[in-house]
């Protein structure tokens, strides 16, 4: 597998397609299956649709990684928006402050190996999410 690694701007619904677009072509070079494929793109489509929601606007970047013996994919999102009121709850799948059903921060942390938010009330979001290739 080459390194590699690759930035999207989130300022649009046509950009949330992008992320997606970008983080299946990333798997892909993995060499993720289907099925963790898809995983990944679950994931990446609701980080990124949240960015759209609550930040107006933000930044996917994934990049190829490794370590002795396996590689994997890590892909960060980052906003400057009012950040998460209650990053616990959210993770508990009972948190929403939209119309949405408050699943995707907990579904996205169940379908990746390991997952990080960091917030902060009116600086904004990182979220940090990885997945290694068995
Ligand atoms: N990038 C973000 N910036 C600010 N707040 C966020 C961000 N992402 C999530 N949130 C807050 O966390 C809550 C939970 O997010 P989550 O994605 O789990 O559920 P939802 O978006 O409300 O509904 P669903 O994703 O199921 O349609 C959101 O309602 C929102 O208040
Ligand atoms: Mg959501």
């Amino acid at each position: 597998m080459s390194e590699g690694s690759g930035r999207v701007e989130i300022q649009s619904e046509t950009d949330v397609l992008q992320t997606r677009q970008q983080a299946r072509d990333a798997a892909e070079q993995v060499g993720f299956d289907t099925t963790d494929i898809t995983r990944i793109v679950t994931a990446v489509s609701e980080l990124a649709r949240n960015i759209h929601l609550y930040a107006g606007e933000g930044t996917m970047e994934w990049k190829h990684i490794t370590d002795d013996d396996r590689t994997g994919l890590t892909v960060i999102f980052e906003d400057q928006g009012p950040g998460i009121d209650d990053p616990d709850a959210a993770l508990e799948g009972e948190f929403s402050t939209s119309d949405g059903l408050g699943r995707g921060l907990s579904g996205t942390q169940t379908l990746m190996d390991d997952m990080e938010i960091d917030t902060e009330q009116g600086e904004g979001t990182t979220i940090t999410i990885t997945k290694w290739h068995s």
